[in-house]
């Protein structure tokens, strides 16, 4: 079967991180349908197997080992509806941002504020991408996955995803295990729930009447503002999660740093913002080679080229010494680490 798939050795994956960084695959494969995603799984010729979306949460340090799988099957249907709601389903291999720009156009609400997050619907959910007040999980309804060892199809509620702060069962325990091939969304037609409480959000409307339409266009730019396009400058969003510390020690940090930033999560976590962290330590805007910081949101690690997924690496691994040396905090990366 497999000699009717077209599989390519030693592959460039530069174009397939958003970060820009060259590396290699042993051997590339893009899926347009599920039978031949069934036939590669099963095939046993390439043991290990590296699923990859919009690699827009990825840093390669080395040479990726078996066939990487490039999840490019395409589509988007209505599923179900009634007068208030409706049940949107997107191939895996569908940009998110055009999913989002498809459910405005109908008219829907619901993934306004998740406008421009680069990648693609299949890998959405692995870290319940979010911005601006909402979550993936907020609208998720179920994804459908095929089991990567048996090629045997099964289907995720919200619950069975377990879906936290920027993770999910995907990056957890079933780490690996599956290769998510469809993605239902449940949006609404009428009644839309607006989030506006963003301050930036609030800021960009001015004075537009807040509608899923006025909110996306918001968010569009401030992210354009804010964040590097991953066109022109190679980035991977927030390299590091934003750190969720107790309350002493939050309160131990705002006796040196009394401007600290934070959100009150309960009455013992406080989350802190990891940029203003590494603003803090003065690494906004720091560059090593071709690593660098980016100058507007130090929480975004940028390729200016040239750079190795060891050179960004080294330069992340700097950021995090000095944030637990200033404030004792270990920041963990966000961005999955090849
Ligand atoms: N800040 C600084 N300096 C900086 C950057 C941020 O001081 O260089 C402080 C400011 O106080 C600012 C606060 O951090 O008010 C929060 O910054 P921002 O609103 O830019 O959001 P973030 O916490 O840095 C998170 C997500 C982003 C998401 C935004 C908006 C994570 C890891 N990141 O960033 O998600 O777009 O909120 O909701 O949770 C991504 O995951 O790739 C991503 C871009």
């Amino acid at each position: 079967m497999l000699n009717t798939v077209h599989i390519i050795r030693d592959f460039s994956l530069k174009e397939y991180n958003t970060f820009g960084i060259e590396q290699t695959a042993e051997a590339f494969v893009s899926i347009e349908d599920e039978s031949t995603l069934r036939a590669v799984l099963l095939d046993k010729t390439y043991p290990k197997k590296f699923i990859l979306g919009g690699g827009s949460n990825l840093l390669l340090t080395q040479p990726l080992k078996g066939l990487c799988i490039h999840m490019n099957t395409k589509g988007i249907r209505i599923v179900e509806e009634n007068i208030d709601e409706v049940i949107v389903e997107a191939m895996a291999g569908e940009n998110w941002h055009d999913l989002v720009m498809w459910s405005l156009d109908q008219g829907y609400g619901g993934l306004e504020n998740l406008a421009l997050i680069p990648g693609n619907t299949g890998t959405a959910s692995i870290q319940n991408i979010g911005a601006y007040g909402v979550e993936l999980k907020d609208v998720f309804h179920q994804c459908t996955a095929l089991d990567i060892t048996h090629s045997k199809e099964i289907h995720f509620n919200r619950r069975e995803v377990d879906f936290g702060y920027r993770t999910s069962l995907f990056k957890t325990s079933a780490k690996g295990k599956y290769v998510i091939t469809k993605l239902q969304v449940r949006l609404t037609k009428r009644k839309h729930i607006l989030k506006t409480a963003y301050g930036a959000i609030q800021t960009a409307l001015k004075d537009e009447v807040p509608s899923p339409k006025s909110i996306a266009k918001a968010v569009i730019s401030i992210r354009k503002e804010k964040l590097p396009d991953p066109a022109q400058l190679g980035n991977s969003g927030s390299f590091f999660k934003n750190p969720i510390v107790s309350y002493p020690h939050y309160e131990k940090i705002k006796t040196q740093f009394p401007n600290v930033p934070a959100y009150i999560i309960d009455k013992e976590q406080v989350k802190i913002p990891a940029g203003w962290l590494i603003e803090t330590i003065g690494f906004k805007g720091y560059r090593q080679g071709d690593a660098g910081v980016h100058k507007k949101q130090a929480l975004v690690l940028v390729n200016y080229g040239m750079a190795s997924g060891k050179d960004i690496l080294a330069l992340s691994k700097i950021i995090q010494a000095k944030v637990a040396e200033t404030f004792s905090i270990a920041l963990e990366a966000e961005v999955n680490i090849i």
